[in-house]
């Protein structure tokens, strides 16, 4: 973290809603208390119930994701990751460090963790993170519109830099678009209808480098519009039909009878998906014109 980043982080605070948001699909329950906490004790809390899962599955395609880009011809260095709708840095934490989800859940549930204040909470994870540091470790820049969740994520060492912005009303800062500049791969999981095609034809106005996209996208949420975005760019969107990603369990049977609805009318099946008590998502997957697979 560097004073310049920190900076870029609190002057963009002012740019963060501050009235009620959408929620990614009508009917969801919404979370909006646990997203801009000191440090991520309430998030992972509130979230253990419903089985949260969706970072877990991300681990492994932004891993290889990573490591194909990274292959490139002409790539010099480690790809640098923007995660959007990065919260405390939980898809950097899996993506740079010998840890699974579970562990994350347990470690912030745990009496132990419960007991210390956030300074020693800060002093803990910030070994608890470099103990487990992968060597090939990249950058990972985060955007969010949650300033205490980044200040926690930089303040751990989980993000290089953080962007406290909100793309959806507001143009990218100077500093932001020269990060997005330097960025190989953007990921999402967990993102999708808070942030809409908005965000990322902001975010892809400034890429400079070749810009690969990997997004989990609840079924219940239409990716059409940002894939038509990314196509504008140069950018083919796949995703495989025949596999879906569990994202958590339905809070109630009001949230899952909206979400069976809106499966149903986005011309989807939600026999042994939505209808068994979980939120399921697809992967959408990004690559410049002529390279998807
Ligand atoms: C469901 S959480 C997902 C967090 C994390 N990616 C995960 O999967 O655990 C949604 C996140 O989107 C953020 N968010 C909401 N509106 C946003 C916007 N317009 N731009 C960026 N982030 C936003 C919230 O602050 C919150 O951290």
């Amino acid at each position: 973290m560097t004073a310049g980043r920190t900076g870029t982080m609190q002057s963009q605070i002012a740019n963060a809603p501050t009235g009620p948001r959408r929620g990614p699909a009508s009917g969801k329950t919404r979370f909006d208390d646990i997203y801009d906490q000191p440090d991520p004790r309430a998030y992972f809390r509130r979230l253990a119930p419903f089985q949260y899962e969706i970072p877990h599955h991300g681990q492994q395609v932004f891993r290889r994701d990573r490591s194909e880009r990274g292959k490139l011809p002409g790539a010099a260095g480690p790809v640098t990751v923007l995660d959007l709708c990065c919260s405390y840095g939980i898809n950097a934490a899996l993506l740079n460090h010998r840890l699974t989800l579970a562990e994350l859940f347990a470690h912030y549930t745990s009496p132990a963790a419960l007991a210390m204040s956030r300074a020693q909470l800060v002093d803990h994870d910030r070994e608890f993170y470099a103990a487990r540091r992968l060597p090939d470790a990249a950058p990972v820049i985060g955007l969010d519109t949650a300033p205490n969740a980044l200040r926690y994520a930089l303040d751990v060492g989980l993000l290089d830099a953080a962007y406290a912005e909100n793309l959806e009303h507001h143009p990218p800062s100077d500093e932001l678009r020269d990060a997005v500049a330097e960025t190989g791969l953007i990921t999402v999981t967990g993102g999708i209808g808070y942030i809409s095609h908005r965000t990322f034809d902001a975010l892809l106005r400034c890429a400079r480098e070749p810009l690969w996209v990997s997004a989990f996208v609840l079924r219940t949420v239409p990716y059409e519009e940002v894939a038509a975005c990314l196509d504008g760019h140069g950018l083919t969107t796949r995703t495989d039909r025949r596999r879906t990603y569990p994202q958590r369990l339905f809070t109630s049977m009001a949230e899952q009878r909206g979400a069976v609805e809106q499966v149903l009318l986005a011309g989807e099946d939600p026999a042994e998906l939505e209808a068994e008590g979980r939120y399921h998502t697809r992967l959408y997957q990004s690559r410049p014109r002529g390279t998807a697979r």
